[in-house]
Parts: structure tokens; C-alpha cells; sequence
């Protein structure tokens, strides 16, 4: 490996990914932010990285970060999407969203290897990212704790003896919730998050249960299984964090701390194994505890679903509406309840747009955000 490309590196993932860089030894040679800010100037200097991309930005702050880093900093779209497709690079993807899209396939069609957390790559566009690792030679590794933990699992395994991958949620902070109970919720509530800490969307989205739905189109494109395979439990220790059902009666857990360090070191290291500098996960004292999930409060899941077994452009309108109802919702525009009638009423209409190209899912995306932005704003 010639070094590590961090795309998203001011967020969450991307700083664990830092951290994980800086333990390791590993050098970073790129790092891609949305937008330019004091904070990739800071990391720009504290990895003494060659390289820096920054998405967005008016004119004057991408001068002022110019002037700051120097000859390293390029602007725009295409500069992060170049940055994924240096050669020989490993490339952590922790950019939110769709906009994640252009630069996993980037990373993969110039042969490397991409530990991808951007679930919305696969969402969106899962086939045509398969496609591009196919014709590139580059190699996936999830970063979701959840695909990590089944990556794991399933490495040991014949296929053929798979009944079903169990895929956990927390439940989000609304656990045990009904709908009449969720109306007026806030902001603040929903991103109160009870075991993991991290970026916004996804906190909200996990609330929600959307990132669970998200999930288990993950889960369909990575490991190539049936939707009819793969169930969702409840499990609000956060502690399991993903089941392989075999077709002999047995589960097969995988089971540790909540902390995303673990999957992006494995990301990074795989096939080998380094220790990590955790303590020890102790068992004795734990409780864990499963349940299944409430789906009439929590209809993003089952709508995720659906929409992944539509296939097409389905989950692609699926993900570009709900960033836009959360979005709405934590600036305040959108009830809690609304990001999953956005949801539905974007799917209604727009499930059956083409997506077989990039550029066919990048328009349908377009639109779906159009729809569920007028959306919402009917709602208010
Ligand atoms: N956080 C977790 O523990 C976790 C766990 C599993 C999976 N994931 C997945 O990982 C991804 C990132 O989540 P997160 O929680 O780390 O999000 P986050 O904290 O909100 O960070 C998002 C990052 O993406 C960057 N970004 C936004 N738009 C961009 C664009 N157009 N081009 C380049 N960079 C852009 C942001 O840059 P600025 O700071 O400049 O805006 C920031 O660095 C999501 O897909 C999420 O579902 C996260």
C-alpha cells in the first residue's frame, strides 16, 4: 500500500480513520473534504498530507484555504473523485450521501482498495459500483460495523450453508416509541443517540430506523443474498453486531466494543489482524438483549425494503429522499414522522426512473431531491 486517501476526513469515520492512520504508522496521502474549514487545514498540517480536495466552498473561503495550504488544495467535485482514483492508494470513503457516489467508483475502477462506509455508494448505485471494482480491479471492504461483521463471518463459511443474514440495530432513542409518542419530537432527541456517536444524518437515521433499511440494501449488493435472507433485529446494547443464520439451526455472532476504529483498522489491514489498543471486551456482566423491530412506528424500514426489492433506481430515490426530509427535519422544516412520508411519496412516483448508468442514477437522484424538497415544503 502507498499510502491512505481519507475522503469525508473532517467527519466522524474520517477522523477514526486518521486516528487508526496515525496508530498504524500508515502515511495519508489525500485528504477530501465538502467543505473548506479551519479543520482540514488543521489536518492538512497535523499529516503533512501532499494532497487536499475540498468539494465546496464559495470563492473566497477556497482562496483563503489556497493561500493557507499552499499548491496541495483542489476544488471541486472532480478533485475528490481524482483523489479516489490516485494509484496505488487504500481509500476510506466517509463521505454522507450520494455524493459519495463518483469517487467509491473512482477508487475501484483504478484498482484499489476501498474500505467503503459511504453506504449510500451501494444504495444508490450498488450493481454499477460492483461493476466498476469488476472492470477495475479494485477491491471493497465495508466499513458499516455491521458488513464488517458479516465480511467476517461469512469468510469462514460455504455460502451454500447461509439461511439468513441478521443484521442488528440499536433502536435508536426512540425504542419502544409509538407513532402518536414521536410527533413533536426534536431535533436534539433524535440525535441523541444511546451507543454510538456519530455524524448527523446517519444519527437521525438511525432513529428513524432509514439507516437500518439503508443497511440491508447494503447487505443484498455486498454478499449478493435475498432480501427474503436477510432480517433485522433489535438489539439495543449495540454489542452483537451482526448474525450468520446457517442452514444447520446455528448463529454465528460477531460481538465486540462499539467503537468504528475496529472495522476501519480491519478495512485497512485485511486479511491481517493487528491489535487495535482496546482493552479487552469483557463478557462477564453483560446483558444482551433482542427484539423485533416495530415497523408500523419505524415505516423507513419496511419502505427500504420494498424499495430494494423493486431494485432500478428504487433505492437510489429512497436515499436521496430521506437526505432531504432529514435535512429538513434538523433545521426544523419536517415533523419526525414526515421523513419517512417524504419517503413513501417519493417512491410513489419516481421508483421507476432509469438507473443503468452513473449518469442515469446521478439525474434520478437529482430529481428525487427536487420531489422531496417540494415535499416537504407543501408540508409547512
Ligand atoms: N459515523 C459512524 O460511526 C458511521 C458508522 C457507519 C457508517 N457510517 C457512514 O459513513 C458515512 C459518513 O458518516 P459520518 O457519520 O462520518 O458523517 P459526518 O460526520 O457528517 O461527516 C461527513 C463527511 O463528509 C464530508 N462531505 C460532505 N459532503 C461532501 C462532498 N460533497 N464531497 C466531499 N466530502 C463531503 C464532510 O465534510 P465537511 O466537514 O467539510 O462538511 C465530512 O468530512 C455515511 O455514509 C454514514 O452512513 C458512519
Amino acid at each position: 500500500m502507498s499510502g491512505v486517501v481519507v475522503l469525508g476526513a473532517t467527519g466522524s469515520i474520517g477522523l477514526q480513520a486518521l486516528d487508526v492512520c496515525e496508530r498504524l504508522g500508515l502515511e495519508v496521502v489525500g485528504l477530501a473534504s465538502g467543505r473548506p474549514s479551519r479543520q482540514i487545514l488543521e489536518l492538512s498540517t497535523r499529516f503533512s498530507t501532499s494532497a487536499v480536495a475540498v468539494s465546496g466552498g464559495s470563492g473566497e473561503e477556497r482562496s483563503e484555504l489556497a493561500a493557507a495550504i499552499g499548491q496541495r488544495a483542489e476544488f471541486g467535485a472532480d478533485a475528490v473523485v481524482a483523489m479516489a482514483a490516485k494509484t496505488g492508494v487504500t481509500v476510506v470513503n466517509g463521505i454522507v450521501g450520494a455524493a459519495g457516489l463518483r469517487p467509491s467508483i473512482a477508487a475501484l475502477e483504478a484498482g484499489n482498495r476501498l474500505g467503503l462506509a459511504n453506504k449510500e455508494s451501494l444504495v444508490a448505485a450498488g450493481p454499477l459500483v460492483l461493476d466498476a471494482a469488476r472492470r477495475g480491479g479494485g477491491e471493497l471492504i465495508p466499513v458499516d460495523s455491521e458488513h464488517s461483521a458479516l465480511h467476517q463471518l461469512l469468510s469462514g463459511v460455504d455460502r451454500s450453508e447461509v439461511a439468513s443474514l441478521v443484521i442488528t440495530a440499536s433502536g435508536g432513542p426512540f425504542l419502544g416509541k409509538k407513532r402518536p409518542d414521536l410527533e413533536d419530537v426534536t431535533p436534539a432527541q433524535a440525535m441523541a443517540h444511546p451507543t454510538w456517536t456519530m455524524g448527523g444524518r446517519i444519527t437521525v437515521d438511525s432513529a428513524t430506523l432509514a439507516n437500518k433499511g439503508l443497511e440491508v440494501i447494503e447487505a443484498h449488493v455486498l454478499f449478493g443474498v435475498d432480501f427474503d435472507q436477510i432480517e433485522v433485529v433489535i438489539h439495543p446494547q449495540s454489542l452483537v453486531h451482526s448474525f450468520v443464520r446457517l442452514t444447520d439451526g446455528a448463529l454465528l455472532a460477531h460481538v465486540g466494543h462499539t467503537d468504528m476504529r475496529i472495522p476501519i483498522q480491519y478495512a485497512l489491514t485485511y486479511p491481517e489482524r493487528t491489535n487495535a489498543g482496546l482493552d479487552p471486551f469483557e463478557l462477564a456482566g453483560r446483558t444482551l438483549s433482542f427484539e423485533e423491530p416495530d415497523t408500523d412506528t419505524f415505516s423507513a424500514l419496511p419502505l427500504a425494503f420494498a424499495a430494494g426489492r423493486a431494485g432500478g433506481a428504487a433505492p437510489a430515490v429512497f436515499n436521496a429522499a430521506d437526505e432531504v426530509a432529514v435535512a429538513a427535519f434538523v433545521q426544523g422544516r419536517l415533523g419526525f414522522l414526515g421523513i419517512a412520508g417524504v419517503i413513501e411519496r417519493t417512491l410513489a412516483d419516481l421508483a421507476g426512473e432509469p438507473a443503468a448508468s452513473i449518469d442515469e442514477v446521478l439525474e434520478t437522484d437529482r430529481r428525487a431531491r427536487q420531489l422531496a424538497a417540494s415535499l416537504v415544503a407543501g408540508v409547512c
